[in-house]
């Protein structure tokens, strides 16, 4: 059994795909053991992107991740972190395999719709950055 973090961005929460989404994660078999809707600050949404702060696109994504409501998810399920990553398909939405959350819903690499976490490691860092374990059923 493992947890993952998956985000709704603010460009899909916006054009209002959050149901069709999460109604996927539930389709594919993934729990949702937390969830809340948040806007995020730019303190917030740096330390949670911390690892790309080298990237030249750091400061694009941390005003696009800050421009609205986001939709924040724990999913549990076997191999969740994997299955997720596949049910949202790769990070640039052009590339991304027909029937994936990115080409459903992403509109290019930046406002690509949905987050979820790479790794065992990042799940845990991501998890335990926005839900205490009461926020977790
Ligand atoms: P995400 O999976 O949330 O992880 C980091 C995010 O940075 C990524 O999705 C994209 O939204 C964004 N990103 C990654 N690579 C690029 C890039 N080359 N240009 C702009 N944004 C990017």
């Amino acid at each position: 059994m493992e947890r993952t973090l998956g985000i709704v961005k603010p460009d899909a929460v916006k054009a209002k795909h959050t149901g069709k989404i999460i109604d996927a994660y539930l389709e594919a078999g993934l729990r949702i053991v937390g969830m809340k809707m948040v806007h995020l600050s730019p303190e917030q949404a740096k330390g949670f992107y911390y690892v790309h702060k080298e990237r030249p696109f750091f400061n694009d994504l941390v005003a696009f991740m800050t421009e609205g409501p986001v939709v924040l998810l724990c999913l549990e399920g076997e191999n969740a972190i994997s299955r997720n990553r596949d049910l949202m398909g790769a990070t640039n939405p052009a590339n991304a395999t027909e029937g994936t959350l990115r080409k459903r819903f992403g509109a290019n690499i930046e406002r690509n719709a949905v987050h979820g976490s790479d790794a065992p490691e990042t799940a845990a860092f991501e998890i335990g950055y926005f839900f205490n374990a009461f926020e977790l059923v």
